[in-house]
């Protein structure tokens, strides 16, 4: 639906910023505006900013900028139309009526949702009534609280064909429409409709808006044909598209950053009342595309979380599959796995919340997943049974759409190939059985590429691109970070130095700071931070900006950019440069920063390709850059002895 502009600056003009943002955010008054921490990144210090008069907030740490409507959207992940529609109700402004041609479908919809509402209510009363007990003794005896029960809207449906149909005759509907909701079985070759839910817990399906749309009902006799039965499709369920505990998880996933699926409602139920909040269960299905998609809605790494048995491991199988092709730069799926034969809300009753925590800590990134899977899938003794496992991951990894992705993908699965080869190989020769083989991150000291010769080492990849760690969310793990400080770039570490040295290279070239591309990750977050520090405070000094950086967590960093370079040639960088030398230098080291991004890019594709055609062209133009990259890194080095020493010369070397 579109909106007016009339109607939305109505809204804004009801609502303030500060109202609105204040809900998510402490706020304190700051002059004309108003200063919180940010809700899009940790930060200790504030450098979230809400001005009521402009009607927008901004966040200097991760450059977040918006109205209330981007506000409730980036926090809630609501569509633009559902914030809309959430602000106009709290600002008392009616929102147009829809367009003419659709109001009998509307209107009928609107008779479902009704009838639907009207069902979950019948069922929760019997819950609480006699004929209910032994659906109320089961759900105790289960461990469920009061308080869970009413939160989900349990129910009960009653042991007849007709409870549900008559009390919703009672209450004007037709049975057209309960047939059409699903709450009634009708047709031609019955003689007499009847319920749908017949003696069975329910647990009712919300919509994202938390409107009941379908209900799934567990069977209370041990005989019963299906342990649970769902709502079939109708014109409000499509059940590979919504997820049971949606609406409710949505929130807490905001703000937790996480998303759990899990297998089935108890267990969302189960999981919900020891505090996670945040899961949600596909409805009675395998994980769908759609779901997926939804889920990435909530968080960028969704944590599947899988019973401990056969099942499980198949539903797991089945994820990957859904998920590979998927993929996207920083969004993918994590895996947890629970121990043999338990399901979450087993584990919770039999072993505590505490349990849980620790299954939903050691979470699996997919690719991990992917390699055991296909490791044990096939013996993997002999070079040629590698050689299927190659074939294998070869597959996989071209189901990947996103071109990126597939490509790191290809590179660290080659990695994890050659490694597993090198195992093995040296396994046979100690005459071991050889180790195991179980999602290695060990990695070669000097890998040698695809065919087994050994990296370009002046500045071959392993050089460019710092040590992966085990997956993004890792990268926050100090031992990680340890080991991307010591693989910084000298030139990176350079241009970084030069920054800090003479700031007011920032004033005049901040765009051109925030898009250089650093390899090392480290580097990269050191340059984010001064960003940062510079929005809150321009024109600054070098000594504010060390004390500010000091304060933010990334001193090692800039203590190690300070310490790494030593060369004659990189004096522009010391503090006391002049200002014309320090801006040329600073042109000619971005241009060279920028040449071996693109060649690093060029190589990466060169390879790919390779690996992909492994056609003698292929591998011609890989060497072909693979020299360029050489003669420009020996270039490089060579300035250095270029540059002019005499004493007319500006530069001097500090301390
Ligand atoms: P499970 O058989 O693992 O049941 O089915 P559960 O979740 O542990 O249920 P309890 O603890 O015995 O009550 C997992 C999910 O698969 C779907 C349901 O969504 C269920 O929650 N399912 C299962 C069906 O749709 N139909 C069935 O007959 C069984
Ligand atoms: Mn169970």
């Amino acid at each position: 639906m579109r909106f007016s502009p009339n109607l939305l600056d109505e809204i804004r003009s009801r609502l303030l910023v500060s109202q609105v943002v204040g809900r998510k955010v402490a706020l304190k008054k700051s002059g004309r505006e108003f200063r919180g921490l940010s809700p899009f990144k940790a930060e200790k210090s504030p450098s979230f900013f809400v001005n009521d008069q402009k009607g927008f907030y901004h966040c200097f740490a991760s450059g977040e900028h918006g109205d209330i409507f981007t506000f409730l959207m980036k926090t809630e992940g609501l569509e633009f139309p559902e914030a809309v529609e959430r602000l106009a109700a709290e600002a008392g402004v009616a929102m147009p009526k829809p367009a003419e041609r659709n109001v009998e479908q509307e209107d009928q919809r609107d008779r479902l949702y009704r009838l639907l509402e009207a069902s979950a209510a019948f069922f929760e009363d019997n819950l609480r009534t006699d004929r209910g007990s032994e659906a109320r003794g089961y759900l105790e005896r289960r461990g469920l609280a009061r308080e869970t029960i009413k939160t989900f809207r349990l129910g009960f449906a009653p042991n007849s064909r007709s409870a549900l149909s008559a009390h919703l005759k009672g209450k004007g509907f037709s049975a057209a429409d309960m047939a059409t909701a699903g709450m009634l079985i009708s047709g031609d070759d019955i003689p007499e409709p009847y319920d749908r839910f017949r003696n069975r817990v329910i647990f009712p399906i919300l919509n994202l808006k938390g409107r009941v749309i379908a209900f799934g009902g567990r069977a209370l006799d041990k005989e019963a044909p299906a342990k649970y039965l769902n709502s079939p499709e109708t014109p409000l369920f499509h059940k590979g598209h919504i997820l049971f505990n949606a609406a409710r998880a949505r929130a807490a996933a905001h703000d937790k950053n996480r998303v759990i699926a899990v297998e089935g409602y108890m267990d969302v139920v189960a999981l919900a009342e020891a505090g996670f909040v945040e899961t949600v269960a596909p409805l009675g299905t395998a994980l769908t595309e759609d779901q997926l998609k939804l889920l990435w809605r909530f968080a960028p790494e969704p944590l599947l979380c899988f019973d401990g048995d056969g099942a499980g491991r198949k539903a797991a199988d089945r994820a990957v599959e859904i998920a590979l092709p998927l993929v996207k730069p920083g969004f993918s799926v994590a895996f947890a796995f629970l121990p043999d034969g338990l399901d979450p809300d087993d584990l919770i009753r039999q072993r505590g919340a505490a349990a849980m925590t620790e299954v939903l800590e050691k979470t699996r990134p997919l690719i991990d997943v992917l390699w055991d899977r296909e490791v044990k899938a096939q013996p993997v003794g002999t070079p040629e049974q590698r050689a299927a496992l190659e074939a294998r991951l070869k597959a996989l990894t071209e189901s990947i759409q996103d071109a990126t992705v597939r490509s790191y993908y290809s590179r660290e699965l080659r990695d994890r190939l050659y490694q597993l080869g090198r195992e093995r190989f040296s396994a046979q020769s100690r005459g071991a059985g050889g180790p195991s083989v179980q999602s290695s991150y060990a990695r070669p000291v000097a890998a040698p590429d695809w065919r087994g010769r050994e990296r370009h080492r002046l500045n071959g990849p392993e050089k460019r691109f710092p040590k992966k760690p085990a997956y993004p969310g890792a990268m926050t793990a100090s031992p990680e970070l340890v080991s991307h400080f010591q693989s910084i770039l000298p030139r990176e570490a350079l241009i970084l130095k030069t920054l800090i040295n003479h700031p007011w290279l920032i004033d005049e070239h901040s765009e051109a700071v925030a898009v250089i591309e650093f390899a090392s990750p480290a580097i990269s977050a050191l340059r984010d931070e001064i960003l940062a520090v510079h929005a809150r405070q321009n024109s600054l000094d070098s000594a504010t900006l060390r004390t500010q950086l000091s304060k933010s967590g990334v001193a090692k960093v800039v203590d190690l950019v300070a310490r790494t370079i030593t060369h004659k040639s990189d004096r522009f960088a010391e503090p006391d440069a002049s200002a014309t030398d320090v801006e040329a230098a600073w042109h000619h080291i971005l241009a060279l920063q920028q040449r071996q991004a693109e060649l690093g890019l060029a190589l990466k594709n060169a390879e790919e390709a390779w690996y992909r055609d492994c056609t003698e062209d292929a591998e011609n133009r890989l060497l072909d850059i693979k020299r360029q990259i050489a003669r420009e890194t020996a270039a490089e080095q060579m300035d250095e002895f270029d540059q002019p020493d005499d004493d007319n010369s500006d530069f001097k070397r500090a301390g």
